[in-house]
């Protein structure tokens, strides 16, 4: 087609997209194309706005390694994550357990006894005892599912962002028994700041937001028959559930951490202690693992954190 005028243009293309012959992919290819010239034109995008557009895209490429997603990261700072979570899970009347994957999901995660430590090197932090049950719709319990875990340090960093942590610190997997339990010994998290020195960075300073996240555990649970489940445990303490910078905070998923100064279920615990108990609900479904966002560690010295204030 010899190309008349700018509406000439997306005929043109969605033209040749119908030539796609996958059903689906021609789909999402064609509302793919309405989309974008349609924000092409409702922006009215300059031509120096398209070049530093198709920049901060190279750059979330250029800035992802085996260690960092910069490509997820911005995702969820965009909301994009949380709304592709929430668009696919069956929310019913009490909301989803469902929450976003993250850019921290590791594969290979060591294979831990129910009630066992994820606490793989000296980490500081208060104990926190945590038992948690799988039920499906209908409230029965879902046994040997196989459930990973993995959070941050108090200290605001994942193991694979920190050579001071042994590997696979604060990460395990664990199977779901009889009554869809398990039960494992960690740390209480703390909040942390997301990377800034990428292009979300950018993005984040531009709008006046703060980076940090509310502390949270971060949950994958996989069984045969059922759709894969990511969420995240979010505790109820944590100044910014509301602004949390990659938009994960549903109601359904804040959670108390109850705490103790009494006996701890283990014997060298001498100070104050937590316990936190959840129920997940996950939906019949086909168990397609994704591919994970990262599949190494940092080589180099702990990343400087860095904490962007809110804008009033
Ligand atoms: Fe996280």
């Amino acid at each position: 087609m010899i190309i008349g005028n700018q509406h000439d243009v997306t005929s043109a293309v969605l033209a040749e997209a119908a030539r796609t012959s996958d059903p689906r992919a021609r789909e999402i290819l064609e509302v793919g194309i309405r989309h974008l010239h349609g924000f092409v034109r409702d922006a009215r995008l300059t031509e120096n706005e398209f070049r530093h557009l198709c920049n901060v895209i190279a750059r979330l490429g250029q800035a992802t390694s085996a260690s960092h997603n910069e490509v997820t990261l911005a995702a969820g700072s965009l909301g994009l994550s949380s709304l592709v979570c929430l668009l696919n899970s069956d929310s019913g009347a009490t909301g989803t357990t469902a929450s976003l994957m993250g850019p921290f999901w590791r594969h290979g995660s060591p294979r831990t006894e129910s009630g066992g430590s994820i606490v793989r090197s000296p980490t500081a932090g208060d104990p926190v005892f945590v038992k948690a049950w799988v039920h499906d719709p209908q409230g029965r319990p879902v046994a040997g599912a196989e459930v990973d875990v993995w959070h941050a340090s108090p200290e605001g960093y994942y193991e694979n962002q920190d050579s001071q942590q042994a590997d696979m610190n604060l990460r395990g997997r664990f199977t779901t028994d009889a009554d869809g339990h398990f039960a494992f010994r960690t740390v209480k998290p703390a909040g942390y700041p997301v990377p800034v020195d990428g292009p979300v960075g950018a993005l984040l300073r531009m709008q006046g937001r703060h980076n940090m996240r509310p502390a949270h555990l971060h949950f994958m649970i996989h069984k045969p028959g059922y759709k894969v489940q990511f969420s995240q445990v979010y505790s109820s303490d944590d100044p910014n559930l509301e602004t949390d910078a990659q938009f994960g905070v549903t109601r359904r998923l804040i959670a108390h951490y109850e705490r103790h100064d009494g006996a701890a279920p283990a014997p060298d615990v001498s100070g104050p202690w937590y316990s936190l108990e959840r129920r997940f609900v996950i939906e019949p479904g086909v168990a397609q693992l994704p591919q994970p966002p990262i599949t190494g560690r940092n080589s180099g010295a702990r990343p400087l954190l860095t904490v962007l204030t809110r804008r009033p």
